[in-house]
């Protein structure tokens, strides 16, 4: 019989430093107004010079243990999904695995942007799944500002920092809580909408001490229509995979990268907007991090109730779509 897994602990954690529209108003020639009626943005989260994104993703996935109430040690399995890594290695997830003292568990990342979380949710349900792992950590932690060229109008507005994570385990007997149906796909042809190019890793014979830093480079109008059609159809088709229709569904936890997207999604899968959890306008598009932090708002502040029927979907730079459906 096939297990039965479920998320049985949420966590996040957000810098304290919050950069506001009106900041930014100072910075670069934009108005919180602009910011506001385009992309619904109000404030965003800056992570300290001490808060790397390993830090960030540790603090989160402390928060997710004590929720779950399961110890360090007995975890078996760290995901940690990001683009914004403190470095090419080591990992995040074995910086993580350190802090928080799992000596136990197998760690690894995983790059899928802004719908890594969940690649990093079905990779972890599959190991338990198959019985290789009981206890499973999934984070997704991302210092993206870190890449944001802050002279650049159209993306510096949009991004922002922190970290989210859950635990998994195999549901308890008689719990009907549990991950649904999944959904992973990739459209690696729209690649181009949105990238952070690595010119800086030229030839030996060309490598300058000047060399630029990589940045977000990205066709925002082009994205934000392949955003809308990816995160629809991904919806649609983990709904059907759970044997669920649309109507069954409580709550749809979208990636945060703009309210007109989230609107525009709703729209296509005639869902009422107040069915759809939104917290952007305090955070901006984090990444990763993103759904990792809404998920966890919107169980703790009791949007989420057990029994509930939840979609998360997400689409990230790629292009790569992902979508689960979940019994709380
Ligand atoms: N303040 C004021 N004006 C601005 C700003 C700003 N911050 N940024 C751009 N503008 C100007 C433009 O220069 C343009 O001026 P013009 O008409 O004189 O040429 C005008 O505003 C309109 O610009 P558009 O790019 O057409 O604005 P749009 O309505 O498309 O909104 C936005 C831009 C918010 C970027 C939108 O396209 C979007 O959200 N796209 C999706 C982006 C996204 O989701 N990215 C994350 C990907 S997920 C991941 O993997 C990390």
């Amino acid at each position: 019989m096939t297990k039965n897994i479920a998320i049985t602990g949420v966590g996040a954690y957000l810098p304290e430093k919050v950069l506001t529209n009106h900041d930014l108003e100072k910075m670069v020639d934009t108005t919180d107004e602009w910011i506001v009626t385009r992309t619904g943005i109000r404030e965003r989260r800056i992570a300290g010079e001490d808060e790397k994104t390993s830090v960030l993703a540790a603090r989160s996935a402390q928060a997710a243990l004590d929720d779950a109430d399961l110890k360090a040690e007995d975890v078996d399995l760290i995901i940690v999904a990001t683009i914004s890594p403190d470095s090419n290695f080591p990992s995040v997830a074995c910086l993580v695995q350190k802090e928080i003292g799992a000596a136990k568990a197998a760690a690894f990342d995983v790059s899928a942007a802004c719908s890594g979380f969940l690649y990093a949710l079905t990779t972890a349900k599959q190991f338990l799944t198959g019985g290789l792992y009981k206890n499973a950590l999934v984070i997704a932690a991302e210092n993206i500002t870190s890449l944001v060229d802050w002279n650049d109008r159209s993306t510096c507005v949009l991004f922002g920092d922190g970290a989210g994570a859950c635990v998994i385990q195999e549901a308890d007997n008689g719990s009907e809580a549990k991950i649904l149906s999944d959904y992973l796909h990739a459209e690696g042809q729209y690649g181009e909408l949105m990238e952070v190019k690595m010119d800086w890793r030229k030839p030996l014979d060309q490598q300058t001490s000047e060399m630029a830093l990589p940045m977000i480079n990205m066709q925002g109008q082009e994205l934000f229509k392949v955003a809308v059609n990816s995160m629809a159809e991904g919806a649609e088709i983990a709904v059907k995979k759970a044997g669920l229709k649309l109507s069954d569904i409580k709550c749809v936890v979208p990636h945060q990268a703009n309210d007109r997207i989230i609107s525009a999604v709703a729209k296509k899968l005639k869902m009422p907007k107040e069915k759809i959890f939104i917290n952007i306008h305090k955070y901006g598009n984090m990444s990763a991090a993103s759904i990792a932090v809404a998920l966890c708002e919107a169980v703790k502040d009791g949007t989420i109730q057990k029994g509930d029927y939840v979609v998360l979907v997400t689409f990230g730079a790629g292009l790569v779509t992902a979508a689960n459906v979940v019994k709380f």
